[in-house]
């Protein structure tokens, strides 16, 4: 059976939240509170195993009139390399295309899978002071050490 990316309903937060707790201990993502998490339901995008397990999450945020961000992409550490990150990320990217939005970027380490689906690395500088915002609640903030990439849309 094909693993498909699904839009996440409510009931699926507290597992994204356990998911995301998990990345926050990797100190690869930013954990997110529930209640952030609620108020952000629909950005997110989901899969699940056969047995009903969250492998992974994916959510496209919109930031401004031509530009959304990728964030909270994350897939369990025993499922990775199947392509699922990649399922996860274009679910975000068909849906920003479907949005009529122009750009997409993420600021993540994971700069190899990104480059595969047609990011490029950029200036932190070109991207617009909004995205700053929630930055200042990332422990590293202002020394952020990840890097900026932007896909450019049709
Ligand atoms: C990044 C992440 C989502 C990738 O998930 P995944 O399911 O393993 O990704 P895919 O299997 O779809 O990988 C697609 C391709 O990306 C590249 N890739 C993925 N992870 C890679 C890694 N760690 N190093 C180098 N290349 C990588 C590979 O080319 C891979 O293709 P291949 O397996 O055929 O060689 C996952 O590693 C993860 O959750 N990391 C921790 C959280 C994180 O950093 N999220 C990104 C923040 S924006």
């Amino acid at each position: 059976m094909d693993i498909i990316a699904t839009r996440a309903a409510i009931r699926d937060m507290r597992d994204i939240h356990g998911l995301l707790l998990t990345a926050g201990s990797d100190g690869k993502l930013l954990p997110r509170p529930l209640s952030d998490l609620y108020a952000h339901a629909r950005d997110f995008h989901i899969l699940r195993g056969g047995d009903g397990a969250l492998i992974g999450c994916c959510a496209l945020a919109l930031i401004w009139e031509d530009l959304g961000e990728i964030r909270s992409l994350y897939v369990r550490a025993d499922q990775r390399r199947k392509g699922y990150g990649g399922i996860l990320a274009e679910a975000c990217i068909r849906e920003a295309v479907d949005m009529g939005l122009g750009r997409l970027f993420t600021l993540t380490y994971e700069t190899v899978f990104f480059s595969r689906l047609g990011f490029l690395e950029v200036s932190k500088d070109s991207l617009p002071q909004k995205i700053w915002a929630d930055c200042i609640h990332c422990p590293k903030y202002p020394d952020c050490d990840e890097t900026a990439m932007l896909r450019l849309l049709e």
